[in-house]
Formats: structure tokens, C-alpha cells, sequence
């Protein structure tokens, strides 16, 4: 039996944290509903304290979006909750999302708190957030440079207060996957009164982990990874949203694992998302970058047309990505370029194809790569037709 995992998103949350990706409320309301179409369980859709705008759009999505559950998100400390509470109250399934931080840095330099002072607070904010929200998920921030002592201790508390999720942040990116695993090993295995608690992923990716991490959690037992579509966030961004969810789709017998993502609209997510927040996305970026299914290779190329899964592992036309898996370039193939040709209802004779095939490479050799417009100029000539 496969095991579901909760996809929780929070492109609207850290996501908007990237460096110049600040969204308006009905830009932010514009992607709240294609995450919903997307099919993502829990949408985190902004920091209510933080400002007006972002309380009016959590409420507006709170409002509009009755299929998906809204997550508020608040520092543990009170007035951020009561923020929080009322701008998700419309919500027709709703949750509460409360952090402080857990590792020594942060309490010596940030919180100037001790550790005591920390776990306090923690217990007073969970149970004074209970008397509202039954779902608290509770993160302790910096999890992963914390230590596993303190960390269960904090755990520990929470649980004992009332949180029902615990959400293990790799705040800085800095965990390698098997160290990332045993915290929820470590945590499942140790967490008194525990047995109903659930856990979820919380990755960045500054050191190109976050993905690896958030399927290392699953593997240990986390039932709930947060992503941001296009991997967008704070500094090298969270872990990516089309990442994780092609990782689970393809490897789902080896992981045992599926979400509920609709996966056709991935890449029209991606693409809003991309243009609102003028975020542009690396040509080769997986699943959802412009080369991610194009072939330029001549051997690839042969190989594609005589069966697609010898250089591809997912169907592009899967993710709603408009199907172009031959780029015709220097190192295309005479079979490629008949193919292409023929596609285009031109038939070559082998003498054409050979006229063909050597104006092409010599043109291919000035440029980048040959449109289609390009390579019917090089037919016309090649058929004495231009
Ligand atoms: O990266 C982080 O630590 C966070 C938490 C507040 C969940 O975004
Ligand atoms: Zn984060």
C-alpha cells in the first residue's frame, strides 16, 4: 500500500521571501487558486502579523479557497497568533503554524534566551493557540544545527501542550541526508506521548539538498514535505515543489510513497509563478527548465525516435510541458532532421537528404541551435523549391 504524502506549500510564505519577490494581494490570491488546481493539501499563504496586505491576503484565500487547508503562520508570541487566528478564521479546514528557534546560535545571538526561557515560551504559545486551532504544527527553527537532546526536549514540551505536527526546518541548508534522516528517526523513535504525533519536511537548499533531504525524511517516517514551486525562497531558495513531486511520481515503487498533485499543471504553476514574480527559471532547471525535455545529442535524438524511454524517464506531456524533445542543432543526426522534415509533410529523396544534411551542418556551425522556419529555408534549398 502506498503511503500518501501531504504536499504543504509555501510559495506564498517563504517562497515570497526571495530577494525581490514581494506579491500584491491578488497576486498572491491569483496563485493561491492555481495551487489549489495543482492539487497541493495545505497552503501557507502569507505571515499575518507582518502587514496589512498580507492579513487582507490570507483572509481573502481563507475565503475563496474552501477545498484546501489554509495554514497561518505566527512567531510564538501572542499577538502574531491572534493575527493569525483571525485572518484564517474563514477557512473551511485550517491549521496554525508557530516556530522559535531551537539551536544554540540562534538562542545566544538572536532570541538572547536561554534554553529554559525557549522551552517556556514554547509551551505557553502552543497551549495558548490550542484553546482556537486544533492542528498546531510547531516548528523549531534551525532544527537540524540543534543537537538531539535539546531538540527532544523541545519536541517533547510542545507535544505534551497539544502541537500534532512537527515540522523539522533545515533552515540554513546545512544537513547532508543521512544526518537529516536520523533527526526523525531519532524523534519518532524517542518523543514520550508521541505515538499520534506526525512529521514534516522543511528544507533549503543552499547547498543543492534540499530535495535529497526532504526524500531522506520521507524514508524515516515523515508523512508532510514543504516545498515552494520553482524552489523559490530565501537566499538558494526551498526545497522545489516539481522536483520532489516528479521524484516521488517516477521512483514511487522504490519509495513506497504518492502525493495527490496533479501533475499536468505543474508546469503552468511554474510558469505563473515564474512571470508574477519575475523570477525567471534556469534553462536547465529539472522538470520544469526550458531544456528539461530537449534533446540536442544526434545519438540521443536516434534513440528518442525509436523509443522514447531510451533518454527520457518522464513523459513531458505528463506535466502539461508543450512536447518539443528535438532540438536541432550541430550535433543532430541525419535521422533527426529527416524526421523533422518529414513531420514538416516534406519528402526527401536520399540525394536531397544528403544536400540537406551538409547545408545544415554548415549553418548549425554558425548558430545555436535551427528553428523549424531555419531548417525549411535549408529544405527549399536543398529541393531546388526557394
Ligand atoms: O526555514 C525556516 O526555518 C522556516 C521556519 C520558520 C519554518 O521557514
Ligand atoms: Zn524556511
Amino acid at each position: 500500500m502506498m503511503k500518501n504524502i501531504r504536499i504543504f506549500d509555501t510559495t506564498l510564505r517563504d517562497g515570497e521571501q526571495a530577494p525581490g519577490g514581494s506579491l500584491s494581494i491578488e497576486e498572491k490570491v491569483r496563485i493561491a487558486k492555481q495551487l489549489a488546481n495543482l492539487g497541493v493539501d495545505v497552503i501557507e499563504p502569507g505571515f499575518p502579523i507582518s502587514s496589512q496586505g498580507e492579513f487582507t491576503a490570507v483572509q481573502q484565500i481563507s475565503r475563496d479557497l474552501l477545498h484546501v487547508e489554509i495554514c497561518g503562520f505566527a512567531r510564538a508570541v501572542t499577538e502574531d497568533i491572534n493575527r493569525a487566528i483571525e485572518a484564517t478564521q474563514d477557512a473551511t479546514k485550517r491549521s496554525l503554524h508557530l516556530f522559535i528557534s531551537s539551536s544554540d546560535i540562534h538562542l545566544d545571538f538572536q532570541l538572547k534566551k536561554s534554553r529554559d526561557q525557549v522551552i517556556q515560551i514554547a509551551r505557553e504559545k502552543v497551549a495558548y493557540a490550542k484553546q482556537f486551532v486544533d492542528r498546531i504544527e510547531f516548528s523549531p527553527m534551525d532544527a537540524s544545527r540543534t543537537g538531539n537532546e535539546f531538540l527532544l526536549e523541545m519536541v517533547e514540551a510542545v507535544v505534551a501542550e497539544g502541537a500534532t505536527l512537527i515540522n523539522i526546518p533545515d533552515t540554513v541548508g546545512f544537513a547532508l541526508p543521512n544526518e537529516y534522516g536520523q533527526i526523525f528517526k531519532m524523534l519518532k523513535n524517542n518523543v514520550r506521548g508521541g505515538k499520534h504525533v506526525e512529521y514534516s519536511a522543511h528544507c533549503h537548499n543552499d547547498l543543492g539538498m534540499a530535495v535529497a533531504n526532504s526524500l531522506a525524511a520521507i524514508e524515516a517516517g515523515a508523512t508532510q514535505i514543504e516545498v515552494t514551486v520553482n524552489g523559490i525562497g530565501e537566499r538558494a531558495g526551498n526545497c522545489s515543489l516539481e522536483e520532489l513531486v516528479m521524484a516521488i511520481e517516477t521512483r514511487k515503487e522504490a519509495l513506497g510513497v504518492q502525493t495527490n498533485i496533479n501533475t499536468e499543471e505543474i508546469f503552468e504553476t511554474s510558469r505563473l509563478v515564474s512571470r508574477i514574480m519575475n523570477f525567471p527559471i534556469a534553462f536547465n532547471k529539472p522538470i520544469v527548465g526550458r531544456n528539461a525535455f530537449q534533446h540536442e545529442a544526434g545519438i540521443h535524438q536516434d534513440g528518442l525516435l525509436k523509443n522514447r524511454n531510451t533518454y527520457e524517464i518522464m513523459n513531458p506531456e505528463k506535466l502539461g510541458v508543450p512536447r518539443e524533445m528535438i532540438i536541432l542543432g550541430k550535433h543532430s543526426g541525419r535521422h533527426a532532421i529527416k524526421h523533422r522534415v518529414s513531420e514538416m509533410g516534406v519528402p526527401l529523396n536520399p540525394t536531397q537528404l544528403e544536400d540537406l544534411y551538409t547545408r545544415f551542418k554548415a549553418f548549425a556551425d554558425q548558430h545555436k541551435s535551427v528553428t523549424d522556419e531555419q531548417l525549411a529555408q535549408l529544405v527549399g534549398k536543398a529541393t531546388n523549391t526557394v
